[in-house]
């Protein structure tokens, strides 16, 4: 990770101070001053601030719930971050590992382990994510069929990855699609007529959401983590 990073997850400092503390000489890699921010560091290198040896937090994982009208960066517009829900320390460092919409609630999982967070959001990984949707009209018998095959949303230049749909009702479905681009499962019901009116996120890879209620959080299992190492 970075230098300036492993200052952060290991002092009470934000990245801005790690930054003017690199500057002022007193950090030292291996015996060595750095004042690199972006050096890269590994748990194993010997990091000291005025002689002084840091050390690394462990990383954190979380899955929360997410209400309406939260929006998943870390800085509030129109909306307030989903970050004030958690009360841990430093929770604006960390970062969501696949966002939903304002308008969309569910699981989200948070972290500040870019590596693992990256196994869940590169489309390499093809991580499935699974999404209950409402719809404004009753589904066609060949969208299933469609999906399957990828459709073609405005402005992408593929079709989109194969997707599975289970119907529950006339107007409410599961869908799971291994991608997640911007809007992706609104635009593939508007590239087959249809509206998304409601939309929920169950499961990301075998992390379920748990009975958690709408705003709540909860640290993931070492079995849940390990599901994206
Ligand atoms: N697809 C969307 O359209 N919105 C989300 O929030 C997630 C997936």
């Amino acid at each position: 990770m970075r230098l300036d990073k492993f200052i952060c997850k290991s002092t009470e400092l934000t990245r801005t101070e790690a930054k003017s503390l690199l500057k002022s000489g007193k950090v030292r890699v291996n015996g060595e001053i750095s004042k690199s921010a972006a050096m890269q560091v590994h748990e194993n290198n010997e990091i000291t601030v005025e002689g002084q040896n840091l050390t690394a937090r462990q990383s954190r994982y979380i899955m929360l719930h997410k209400p309406l009208d939260t929006i998943c960066s870390n800085v509030d517009e129109g909306y307030p971050s989903l970050f004030h829900l958690i009360d841990v320390d430093k929770a604006f460092d960390m970062h969501v590992a696949g966002r939903l919409d304002a308008d969309t609630t569910g699981l989200v999982l948070i972290t500040d382990d870019g590596r693992w967070s990256h196994n869940i959001i590169s489309p390499k990984k093809q991580c499935e994510k699974v999404y209950r949707v409402w719809l404004r009209d009753n589904v066609k018998p060949d969208s299933a069929e469609k999906f399957k095959i990828g459709v073609q949303l405005q402005g992408e230049k593929s079709l989109t990855l194969p997707a599975k749909l289970q119907v529950v009702s006339e107007k409410e479905v599961l869908l799971t699609i291994t991608e997640g681009k911007y809007h992706q499962v609104k635009r593939m019901f508007a590239a087959i007529g249809n509206k998304v009116v409601g939309l929920h996120r169950e499961q990301i890879g075998g992390v379920k959401l748990a009975e958690l209620s709408l705003g709540e959080w909860r640290y993931l299992t070492e079995e849940e983590v390990s599901e994206f190492c």
